[in-house]
């Protein structure tokens, strides 16, 4: 190495001290007959004071021109103490121009305007900028703190295949053409979740990898179609035993990257009481609001909404403060995009009730009302009357507009939360029949393993998320692993010998050859850093994402190739 120094180390301790400095010009200012330069490189950035005695090598300071420098640590003038350098400058004796730059597409600067295909085509350049830089250097330190600590708790980091045999997931797969075998594909992972059971089987009772997982859905802010899991899986452990590791290895990544100590357990609240209270399974905790079931204060009502209920429901969240128009449209926008097109609203100011709803009330109902909610300020109950699913999840999706329109969600706070008993079944209006809401090899819980496959609709399994500030930053099971629970779960899916032996006969197998009990569960490691440098999107924690179509605007991926290489894998396109 040439450089003694890099561009972030340099303090009033240096001072005197002959250096040479390698890295990027950020900024040139002239004053008079001297130039100040920013340089920079990943570590900081340090000033270059140039004389006019290299007024002929002034060509090579521009713009992210790549310089060497050599010359003098000196005390600043005029110091700058928010930066670690701030208080030096290097007095230049020579400098070596070691490339130029065109003029870049946008600054590298942070805060830029620029928009994100831009960026995204020339993410290198993106890349260079430090708001950008910090998120990969964070990610990379979690990684480390990730292996440092299963390693020390006598985990054993297994590789998986990426391209293995189409599993039932959940997610559409990404399929791979075998030239070797015409006409036959592999899939890319969704997760390494079938090989990760056989490593228990093979004895391998602490498995854990940090990889990368393939599924072809649609994107959205936390959705990439290739992302990366922490995986792990423990044999001789029940979910318990699984909660607890991952909760440990949470519990560090928050201490040592954000220095946030959490000392209490991670809250558990049943999927039901989530659904009921918040009407998902992954509320966001920084804000109240819980959703109320208010059937019984409308019981005799005279409001035509609410009378005559049959299958349907009251759902309401009170809101403090008063909603103005605009406010209540965009709500009821929402709302609708949830399949329920009325918002119905109440207004209460001043001890009197206003609104769609509010001015419809009985004395009784305002009565029950403001018990029922302990309102004592202006307020704004929200309500929707639809069936119980229905209702739960649009005035769900309403608490959580609202929290944004409030801005209640602090994003320096952070709020965990373990999702459990969740349904083993879910219908699919599709196929028309219950389907395994995880996957088929999630072990039913112990109260519903009776019968859950006569009881579909109230069986729950033995699984758990974990969910951080609204999103879904992982999940797992315990697994089956007695070989006749196994077969009643695929009788009750409705998959036919024929179709489990052809799809993974070769896994279940494996369950005939002694098992131990094992659960396991995976991270979203992108959602995680998303959230913990609050970034807008998972794409501005990945290096080189794609973009909401599915596409990489640098490389242009995917894109057609060529008949020769179609032939070879025997394949037509029209
Ligand atoms: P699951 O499907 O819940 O579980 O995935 C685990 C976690 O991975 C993250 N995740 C994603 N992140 C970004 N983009 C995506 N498209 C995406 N899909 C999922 C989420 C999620 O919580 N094999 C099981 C785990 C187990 O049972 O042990 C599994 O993959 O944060």
């Amino acid at each position: 190495m040439i450089r003694t120094n890099t561009c972030g180390d340099l303090t009033i301790k240096n001072i005197g001290q002959e250096v040479i400095l390698q890295g990027w010009v950020a900024k040139v200012r002239k004053m008079g007959g001297l130039t100040f330069v920013d340089l920079r490189d990943r570590y900081g950035i340090t000033q270059l004071n140039v004389g006019e005695e290299l007024n002929d090598k002034k060509d090579f300071l521009k713009n992210e021109y790549v310089i060497q420098v050599h010359g003098k640590v000196i005390e600043r003038k005029s110091k700058n103490l928010e930066i670690k350098t701030g208080e030096i400058e290097i007095e230049v004796k020579d400098l070596i121009l070691i490339n130029k730059s065109e003029l870049t597409p946008f600054e590298i600067k942070n805060n830029i305007e620029a928009n994100e295909e831009t960026r995204l085509t020339y993410r290198y350049l993106d890349l260079r900028r430090y708001e950008v830089q910090n998120k990969l250097i964070m990610r990379s330190k979690m990684n480390f703190i990730i292996r440092n600590f299963f390693n020390q708790q006598d985990f054993i980091e297994i590789e998986t295949p990426v391209f293995g045999k189409s599993t039932p997931e959940g997610a559409r797969d990404f399929l791979v053409p075998s030239r070797l075998n015409p006409q036959k594909f592999y899939a890319l992972p969704q997760s390494p979740q079938l090989y990760k059971q056989l490593f228990m089987i093979s004895g391998f009772d602490k498995y854990f990898q940090i990889v990368k997982c393939f599924r072809d859905e649609d994107l959205r802010i936390d959705r990439q179609p290739e992302f990366t899991q922490l995986d792990m899986e423990m044999g001789f452990a029940t979910s318990n035993d699984v909660m607890n590791t991952i909760e440990n290895v949470i519990k560090e990544i928050f201490s040592k990257l954000k220095g946030i100590e959490i000392k209490e357990p991670i809250p558990t609240m049943s999927y039901k009481e989530s659904f009921e209270k918040y009407g998902n399974d992954k509320p966001d905790l920084r804000f109240g609001y819980e959703i109320n079931c208010l059937d019984k204060i409308f019981k005799n009502t005279e409001i035509p909404l609410f009378s005559n209920l049959e299958n349907k429901t009251i759902r309401a969240i009170c809101v403090n403060g008063l909603l103005n128009k605009k406010e209540l449209e965009t709500l009821n926008e929402t709302s609708k995009q949830n399949s329920v097109n009325i918002l119905a609203f109440a207004k209460y100011d001043s001890k009197e009730w206003s609104g769609s709803i509010g001015s419809k009330f009985s004395d009784n109902e305002k009565n029950e009302i403001i018990k029922h909610f302990n309102i004592e300020n202006e307020v704004t109950v929200l309500f929707v009357v639809e069936e119980y699913e229905k209702a739960l999840k649009a005035i769900g999706a309403v608490r959580s507009h609202v929290g944004k329109l409030q801005n209640l969600c602090d994003p320096n706070e952070y709020k965990l939360l373990w999702i459990t008993d969740f349904p083993l079944f879910e219908w699919s209006d599709e196929e028309e029949r219950y389907v395994a809401a995880h996957h088929p090899f999630t072990m039913p819980s112990d109260d519903t393993l009776e019968n859950f496959d006569k009881d579909k609709e109230n069986a729950k399994a033995k699984a758990y998320d974990i969910v951080l500030n609204g999103f879904e930053i992982g999940g797992g099971s315990q697994r089956i692993t007695d070989p006749n629970i196994q077969q009643r779960m695929f009788d009750a899916v409705g998959l036919t010998s024929q179709q489990v032996e052809q799809n993974f006969g070769w896994f279940v197998n494996a369950y005939k050859y002694g098992a131990p009990y094992h659960s396991g569960c995976a991270l979203g490691l992108d959602r995680i850093i998303m959230l913990l440098t609050q970034a807008e999107n998972i794409r501005e924690v990945i290096a080189f994402p794609k973009n909401s179509s599915g596409i990489d605007p640098m490389t242009n991926a995917p894109d057609n190739v060529t008949d020769k290489q179609l032939n070879e894998l025997h394949i037509k396109t029209q």
